[in-house]
């Protein structure tokens, strides 16, 4: 067993299924009598979890590692790990790069962590690496976190058999394998008598998920809105070749427990780019199924994930990307410029492109979205939402909650509220966030919406999506 009150710190990039997997490091560390701290400087255990799907998240780690040296000098007993994808990817080789670091694991490790944290405490304990697939065993994992609050995500499927061609993911999370219906069942009805209202199931493509007993995506989707006092469910992300005609009604169904939300990434306009990614689908294709869901779903959100100047994309196909924003009307986009990563297909392709075309293009496309997002919020001016409130702000006196499209509202309102389907009539639409009053409640302040809620604005519409 560990020494009683140690002190772990853990820094978490990347997407949402990483910072899953952070609450379940601090939840298994807690039973090995860590507590958490909120600064490296308070630790004895350091923690990176990283994400590694695009470029940037490795250079922090590398640098975050760096800024731990003078730490470990003042105090020997400091035990410094790297997780999650990066650790996945990269394995012995953080070891070689950094002699700060002592010990690495991979994504199907996570369990594992107690025992290596124990070992790497251990007199003449040396580096260690912990990062096989579990290939072969079943994935029986049940949600650990620490305060679920309103709002929280639940896995049901990890890693993906797609081998899109510029995705590390394969190589990092592994193949593809979903929870038992029964398990995230009876997972989900535990966080609710812990008080969650609203999950969002979690995976790569959960659009193919498929439990030991036959059950699909859908399947799953409609028994967690019948058989359970959930008040919302969302899921992501969505993958437009295994999204169908029965999950759309199922959707609209289930309204409104099942939001009206789908984010769905298209990746590329241009079907001669989508072969050459590997995504399944042709640009039609695509277009097709957005009408089939709209046609199903009339009121249906959509978002979407685009890569700009993927291998040998001329700019005729990057305006052919251009235009499926402007026609299809996503109120959200997460773009990003290609960025060739380990081990994947293509990665080797000769046909790199520029990092200077590459920053143009993505600044072209965040200005032509600019213009269809600025026109489509309009809308939103003056309607009532009905909100799940999920945080109260101390500071400002707001409180933060979701409508159904997954906008973010911001009103002023009692804490008392957390918790609580309030309606919010919106006063400021912007594309990423939006701003509101409380109409059924006594204690509303008109206009009472300080000017730190701009500056939330910028922070939020700055952040990027998670897969
Ligand atoms: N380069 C740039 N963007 C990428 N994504 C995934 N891999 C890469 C890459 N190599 C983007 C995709 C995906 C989102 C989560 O990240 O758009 O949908
Ligand atoms: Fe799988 Fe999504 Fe990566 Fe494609 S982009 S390989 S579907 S995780």
């Amino acid at each position: 067993m560990q020494d009683t009150n140690k002190r772990v710190y853990i820094s978490t990039y990347g997407c949402q299924m990483n910072v899953n997997d952070t609450e379940r490091m601090f939840s298994l560390l807690e039973m090995a009598n860590y507590s958490p701290v909120a600064t490296p400087e308070q630790a004895d255990l350091i923690i990176i979890n990283a994400c590694s799907i695009r470029e940037k998240p490795v250079h922090k780690v590398y640098s975050e590692v760096g800024t731990f040296r003078l730490l470990k000098e003042r105090n020997p007993q400091l035990r410094i790990g790297v997780g999650g994808c990066v650790g996945q990817q990269e394995k012995e080789n953080l070891l070689k790069w950094s002699p700060l670091i002592d010990f690495v694991f991979g994504t199907d490790s996570i369990d594992l962590l107690p025992s290596l944290v124990e070992k790497a405490y251990e007199d003449n304990a040396g580096k260690i690496v912990e990062a096989k697939f579990q290939h072969r065993s079943p994935y029986h994992i049940e949600t650990m976190v620490r305060k679920p609050g309103v709002a929280t995500f639940v896995n049901i499927t990890k890693g993906c058999d797609n081998f899109c061609t510029f995705c590390v993911v394969p190589y990092t999370r592994g193949r593809e394998k979903s929870r038992p219906l029964s398990h995230v069942m009876e997972d989900v009805k535990r966080l609710i008598q812990r008080g969650i209202k609203e999950i969002t199931l979690l995976g790569q493509n959960v659009n193919s998920y498929e439990s030991e007993c036959g059950a699909d995506f859908s399947d799953l989707l409609e028994r967690l809105a019948l058989e359970t006092p959930l008040e919302r469910i969302r899921f992501t992300t969505s993958h437009p070749k295994d999204f169908n005609q029965k999950l759309a009604n199922v959707m609209f169904r289930n309204q409104p427990k099942v939001c009206e939300y789908i984010h769905l990434p298209f990746q590329s306009g241009s079907t001669r780019i989508l072969e050459r990614m590997n995504r399944g689908y042709t640009r039609e294709e695509y277009i097709e199924k957005i009408a089939m869901i709209r046609a199903t779903i009339p009121n249906v959100v959509l978002s979407t994930d685009i890569i700009v100047g993927f291998p040998g994309e001329t700019e005729e196909e990057f305006l052919e990307t251009i235009s499926m924003v402007q026609t299809i009307g996503f109120e959200t986009i997460f773009a990003f410029k290609y960025s060739p990563r380990p081990f994947t297909k293509a990665a080797k392709f000769t046909d790199q492109i520029d990092e200077v075309v590459k920053d143009e293009r993505l600044a072209r496309l965040f200005k032509a979205y600019d213009v269809v997002a600025q026109e489509m919020v309009k809308r939103y001016d003056g309607q009532i939402l009905d909100i799940l409130v999920e945080d109260y702000d101390e500071k400002r006196g707001n409180l933060h909650g979701r409508s159904s499209q997954n906008k973010n509202v911001y009103f002023i309102g009692d804490k008392s509220l957390v918790g609580q389907t309030v309606q919010v009539k919106i006063t400021k639409a912007f594309p990423a966030t939006f701003r509101g009053e409380l109409v059924t409640h006594d204690f509303v302040t008109a206009g009472a919406v300080t000017t730190g809620l701009m500056a939330q604005e910028m922070e939020i519409s700055g952040l990027e999506n998670s897969l």
